[in-house]
């Protein structure tokens, strides 16, 4: 995989060869933002920006296969997203309808398995069955494990593992004592996966947005100006070589 991977870098590109091999992040995660400002900056309505950022999104995700990556996730729609136009929203939600339509084949042939992670009881039934059909479809790959953000927000995963145990206390199953840190992660989302050791913002913002706030308790930042149509493989590779450069130390000292 590797091999093919860096056989298709271009031929002058040194980046590249900076990676380390037996250093890579095991599971990324990006906030893709900078959609309308990049279409602003071109005096083009929002919506241009949305649909140059689910192609940015396509490339990202084979370079993360031929990587072989183990997890990919994306935020591509929040909790507080349903603040913006409704023209808008019905825009989004009309991207990851025709995303799912055009794309999932292909990944599905690249062995990735699909997931969409968020309040999804909340979206157009139409929409929900196209997700689930998908995780069905996908379930049983052994790839890259892509999950899909959509109508996702950390405090509200939070919310939703208290509840899930809540139910089991009241239900006489566990203990009020019983409730730990592994217990409240055992009821997330991505409960069977490592938490992102890398976490990537494009677009000139320092923050999380409600993004992964339980998972990324140790997790390696890296912002960037570039605005998410804009974000190419190269700037993954740099994203992958700066976390490589750093040494993380989850509250020990240093080795
Ligand atoms: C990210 O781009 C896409 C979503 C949040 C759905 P934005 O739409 O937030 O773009 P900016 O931040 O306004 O430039
Ligand atoms: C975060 O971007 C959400 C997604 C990229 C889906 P926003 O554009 O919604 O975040 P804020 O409002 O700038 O914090
Ligand atoms: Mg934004």
């Amino acid at each position: 995989m590797w091999k093919k991977w860096f056989a298709k870098k271009p031929a002058k590109n040194k980046i590249y060869d900076t990676v380390e091999r037996d250093k890579m992040p095991q599971h990324i995660a990006i906030i893709m933002d900078g959609n309308g400002r990049w279409a602003k900056g071109k005096g083009l309505p929002r919506a241009f920006g949305h649909r140059a950022g689910v192609e940015s999104l396509r490339e990202i995700v084979y370079t993360a296969i031929d990587m072989n990556l183990k997890v990919l996730t994306v935020y591509a729609f929040s909790t507080e997203n349903w603040k913006r136009p409704e023209d808008e929203v019905n825009l989004l939600m009309r991207l990851f309808s025709e995303y799912i339509d055009s794309e999932v084949e292909d990944m599905h042939r690249k062995n990735v398995q699909i997931r969409f992670i968020g309040k999804l009881d909340e979206l157009a039934s139409e929409l929900q069955e196209k997700f689930e059909k998908t995780q069905m479809h996908t379930g049983k790959n052994t790839g890259l494990v892509l999950n899909l953000a959509v109508n996702y927000g950390g405090r509200a995963e939070i919310v939703r593992s208290v509840q899930i145990i809540g139910e089991k206390i009241a239900r006489g199953e566990m203990l009020p004592q019983e409730i730990t840190e592994m217990s409240i992660h055992d009821n997330l989302y991505t409960a069977d996966l490592p938490d992102p050791d890398l976490l990537i913002r494009p677009s000139g913002d320092f923050r999380v947005s409600n993004f992964l706030l339980w998972q990324s308790a140790y997790t390696e930042y890296w912002f960037s100006d570039i605005l998410w149509p804009d974000f190419k493989p190269n700037h993954l590779i740099e994203a992958i070589i700066d976390y490589q450069k750093r040494e993380r130390r989850f509250g020990g000292l240093k080795k």
